[in-house]
């Protein structure tokens, strides 16, 4: 186990924060858990898990071991006439998963294609994009428990799995590293377009899942900015959900209000619409700002400060609150 002291992160999380660790350590194997875990109780830190960084905003100094997940491989567990189960290693990069399983003819994740970070990323906060939420092919997700020192593995229905949460998300499970995800995929496509823009799109048109996984890329370069050029996190707040009385009331002044039902009778907005309506859309601060393609996407500027997305942060909640009457909960994980 190669242990590295006072660590800066910089390169390790798409919003490019500067954020030194007191000790980093990357894991390449299942065998080094319990090792780490020796190491925390030795040293009294407690271990903080790093993939992607794709969904997280990180204080200057952290206190901790933080753990760059690089566990890589996938393996298939079992075939049938229709499905294939498959179990991927957590510190895999999603997007390459996703293309990799479409080029065996293995489908279902199309719609999830060109989202930032790992594998064990996508259950933590229940990845979803364009008609599909990753828990509807989880199986079981397997995971170490460095307070403990144990293995669990927990099904589809133990993860609560959530609009961008998952059982994951909660203190319980803040030393649980997850190791593998299995995966239930399909072996004869069956594409959902019902999303606008690809409903859109393949109109009057046969949809395969590669074209799919196409158009989705083609969707995603197009509105979101790539964290390589800008660093981002992704959207910043979640989808507000609120009764559909609000929705009534809100369409008086705002017409064009974008809404979608849910199942419970309640209507998920479109925060993005309402940040821009908010007249925050390309709006700077500090050195932070809402991307000016699509409002809902804190973008850092350059040199960003963890305060500065902060002081956002609570500004755009403010005038959505006082505008709107609609809370904004933050999407991404802050350390
Ligand atoms: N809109 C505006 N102005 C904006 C942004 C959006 O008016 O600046 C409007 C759009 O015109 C559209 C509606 O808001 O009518 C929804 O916008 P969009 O289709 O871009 O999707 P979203 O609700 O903003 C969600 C996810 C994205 C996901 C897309 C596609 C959340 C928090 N975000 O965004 O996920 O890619 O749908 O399914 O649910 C992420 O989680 O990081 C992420 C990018």
């Amino acid at each position: 186990m190669n242990v590295q002291v006072d660590f800066n992160l910089l390169p390790f999380n798409t919003f490019k924060l500067n954020s030194v660790a007191r000790y980093f350590v990357e894991l390449t194997s299942k065998a080094e858990l319990a090792e780490l875990t020796k190491f925390s109780k030795d040293k009294k830190l407690p271990i903080r898990i790093l993939g992607g960084g794709s969904n997280l905003i990180l204080p200057e100094k952290i206190e901790a071991i933080v753990v760059k997940n690089v566990l890589m491989g996938t393996r298939v567990l079992m075939e049938t006439s229709d499905t294939v189960l498959i179990s991927c290693a957590s510190g895999m990069n999603w997007h390459q998963f996703v293309m990799s399983t479409i080029a065996n003819g293995h489908f279902g994740l199309e719609n999830l294609a060109l989202i930032p970070g790992t594998v064990g990323g996508a259950p933590i906060q229940n990845i979803g994009a364009y008609g599909i939420e990753v828990n509807r092919f989880i199986t079981q997700v397997h995971g170490y428990d460095f307070e403990t020192g144990s293995t669990k593995t927990l099904t589809t229905n133990e993860c609560q799995f959530d609009y961008r949460h998952s059982i994951f998300k909660t203190p319980a499970y803040k030393n649980f590293f997850i190791t593998s995800v299995d995966f239930q995929l399909l072996k004869k496509a069956n594409p959902v377009v019902t999303y606008a823009e690809l409903a859109h799109a393949f109109s009057g048109k046969t949809a395969t899942a590669g074209l799919v996984a196409e158009k989705v890329i083609e969707v995603r370069q197009k509105k979101l900015p790539d964290v390589a050029v800008i660093p981002n996190v992704g959207s910043f707040f979640k989808n507000p959900l609120v009764t559909a009385q609000q929705v009534d009331q809100l369409k008086k002044s705002t017409p064009d209000l974008v809404s979608y039902p849910q199942p419970d009778g309640r209507f998920k907005l479109a925060a993005g619409q309402l940040i821009d309506k908010l007249g925050f859309k390309g709006h700077k601060q500090g050195s932070v700002g809402m991307y000016e393609k699509q409002a809902l996407v804190m973008v850092n500027l350059g040199n960003g400060r963890r305060e500065d997305v902060v002081a956002l942060v609570e500004r755009v909640q403010q005038a959505c609150l006082s505008v709107y009457g609609v809370s904004l909960e933050v999407e991404p994980i802050f350390w």
